[in-house]
């Protein structure tokens, strides 16, 4: 059936759904660390300490799209870090009630629903968020899936210049460039992904609504 996308729903993540989440995470990371992954334990975790903070998109009430943020103060002087230790793996105890960030934990649309706004719909989400509580903008580590195409002729330093230039396409840093962010630099071991590879781009939106 096709589907507009008035039919898609963002709602406030409940813990019904959490077996549902962790299906769309296997679907969504298939050669990630599976210990990466968000479990229910996490999903739990994170509408406990932060419960405004996560987002579902579902269809029909059924789960085809999340977003898991919390709140941080981040020092820009020292980028480097890894995708664990900024969400207390997985489980965002980290989260600082007065942080001037949002950070993001995870962004995933389920496969068979990639490209028609889902992922633009959670960012939305994320950036009203931002405004109601007025913070600075938010930030992520962004995965580079396209990169490993490309890595024997360059740098991810000059690959993520050329897709932030439009001259090349990468199926994770493009929507996330189309959503506002930019790249800030580049996070060497962030994460394991045997195939998509470990280092990430440091992304940056910054909140035009900020009152400092
Ligand atoms: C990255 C991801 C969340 C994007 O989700 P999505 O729902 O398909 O994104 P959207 O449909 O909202 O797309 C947003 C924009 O990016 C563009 N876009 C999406 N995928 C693209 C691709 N593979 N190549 C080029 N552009 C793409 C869309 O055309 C859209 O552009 P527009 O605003 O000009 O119309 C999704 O691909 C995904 O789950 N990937 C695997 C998990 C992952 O890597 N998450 C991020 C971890 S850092």
């Amino acid at each position: 059936m096709n589907h507009h996308m008035n039919d898609v729903v963002v709602i406030e993540t409940t813990k019904q759904y959490a077996d549902a989440i962790e299906v769309l995470q296997r679907q969504c990371y298939p050669t990630l660390d599976p210990t990466l992954l968000i479990r229910r334990v996490h999903v739990e975790s994170q509408i406990a300490v932060f419960p405004e903070g996560q987002h579902l998109a579902l269809i029909d009430g059924v789960v085809v799209g999340m977003s898991s943020t919390l709140r941080l103060n981040i020092d820009f002087s020292d980028s480097q870090h890894t995708f664990e230790e900024m969400i207390a793996g997985g489980y965002i105890t980290n989260h600082d009630p007065q942080g001037e960030w949002l950070y993001g934990a995870d962004m995933s649309t389920h496969p068979d629903y990639r490209r028609r706004g889902i992922a633009s719909k959670l960012y939305d989400a994320r950036k009203a968020l931002i405004k109601r509580l007025n913070l600075r903008g938010m930030v992520g580590g962004g995965m580079v899936p396209g990169y490993r195409f490309h890595k024997h002729e360059m740098s991810l330093e000059t690959y993520a210049a050329k897709v932030s230039a439009g001259e090349l396409h990468d199926p994770t840093l493009t929507p996330q460039l189309k959503n506002g962010y930019v790249v800030r630099g580049v996070i060497y071991n962030y994460l394991q992904d045997a195939l998509l590879g470990n280092d990430a781009t440091l992304i940056v939106w910054d909140n035009p609504d900020y009152q400092g």
